[in-house]
């Protein structure tokens, strides 16, 4: 599988983050692409005892041999990406599009300036929506006008097919998850961009026929940050009942928190082509199977829960998270 997409199959923070890190240790790509709508996205990478949180930087920095990109698509915050890049230490191998459309000061103060995006819709407040506006309206500026971002441009998508074509491994990173998506989610309350697989393609200059594999990320309990519909939502005390709490990455915001949504799942996968699925989030299911590495050892009700899951979603489970670090995981696919 030379190239494979990962994307969020419910609305965002599914744990993607930590699927490509683990991806990224086990299969060695040679460039690891980010998709999406930008600094919006937060993705959590736990390895031993660090926590890292990043927002542009490809999640998959842990595997130090692959170049770090981000896709032409993908708006830019310089000043989140240069941060990153200092903090992580990946200077030299970390690259953005020339042609990536580039997030101010003034699209940030807009974006936090409008009741109806930081109120109604509950944006990020990272600017992204108003970015795509002005992007969309061709008066944004793109990275290759930016000084600051001069060491670090590359064409993207050539780089990209290139490796393709060479049958290396190239792993893209999608950000957000589907029902934030501009076309399929729950407009209006939704990001300002399409977050399906296709569009992670789009965002990375490769043609629908070069992918060979969807990797759609579900969280055994959904959640969602921001406003809008949640069918499955829990009321703040259920969930505590579960033992669930989380903040979001970005705006520390409380997430709220669902149960599992198999209609919605076997929407997602349909319109994601999903080939495999992967679930996060199983020791919520039963605390039993925490730090769980082998399959043959979970617990009946973790077992029945990932049978009914890929019922619903139409494909394999073959990665089941069973905690927050990397090693925490059952790994089922097959060796490239
Ligand atoms: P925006 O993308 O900042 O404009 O925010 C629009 C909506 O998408 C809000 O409800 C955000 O909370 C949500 N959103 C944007 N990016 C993410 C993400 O990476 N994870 C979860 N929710 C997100
Ligand atoms: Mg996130």
């Amino acid at each position: 599988m030379p190239c494979t997409i990962i994307v969020g199959g419910f609305f965002g923070d599914e744990g993607k983050g930590k699927i490509v890190a683990h991806i990224a240790e086990r299969d060695r790509p040679a460039i690891i692409s980010r998709g999406g709508v930008g600094p919006n996205a937060g993705h959590t990478v736990q390895t031993g005892d660090k926590t890292y949180g990043v927002r542009m930087v490809p999640s998959g920095f842990v595997y130090p041999d692959a170049l770090l990109c981000v896709g032409t698509g993908v708006l830019v915050d310089p000043r989140v990406f240069l941060h990153e890049v200092e903090l992580l230490g990946v200077k030299g191998r970390a690259f953005v599009d020339e042609r990536c459309g580039i997030i101010d000061q003034v699209h940030i103060d807009r974006d936090r300036g409008s009741d109806h995006l930081s109120k109604k819709v509950g944006s990020t407040g990272t600017g992204c929506g108003p970015a795509n506006a002005d992007r969309a309206m061709r008066t944004g500026r793109l990275a290759k006008d930016v000084p600051e971002l001069a060491g670090y441009l590359m064409d993207v998508p050539a780089e990209i097919n290139e490796t393709l074509d060479d049958d290396d491994f190239v792993l893209i990173e999608g950000t957000q998850g589907f029902y934030i998506s501009l076309y399929f989610g729950t407009y209006p309350y939704v990001t300002s961009k399409d977050t399906s697989a296709s569009q992670m393609a789009a965002d990375n200059g490769v043609g629908p026929t070069r992918i060979d594999d969807v990797i759609v990320v579900f969280k055994a309990y959904p959640t969602r940050v921001g406003e809008g519909p949640f069918e499955t939502e829990m009321t703040p005390e259920e969930a505590k009942e579960h033992g669930i709490e989380e903040f979001g990455t970005v705006t520390h915001r409380p997430r709220r928190i669902g149960t599992w949504d198999g209609e919605r799942a076997r929407y997602s996968a349909m319109i994601n082509g999903c080939t495999q699925a992967a679930i996060t989030g199983i020791d919520r299911i039963d605390p039993a199977c925490f730090g769980c590495t082998d399959y043959n050892r979970l617990s009946k009700a973790a077992k029945d829960f990932v049978q009914k899951a890929e019922k619903d979603i139409g494909a394999p489970v073959t990665l089941i998270s069973t905690g927050p670090d990397i090693a925490h995981i059952i790994d089922l696919r097959k060796e490239l």
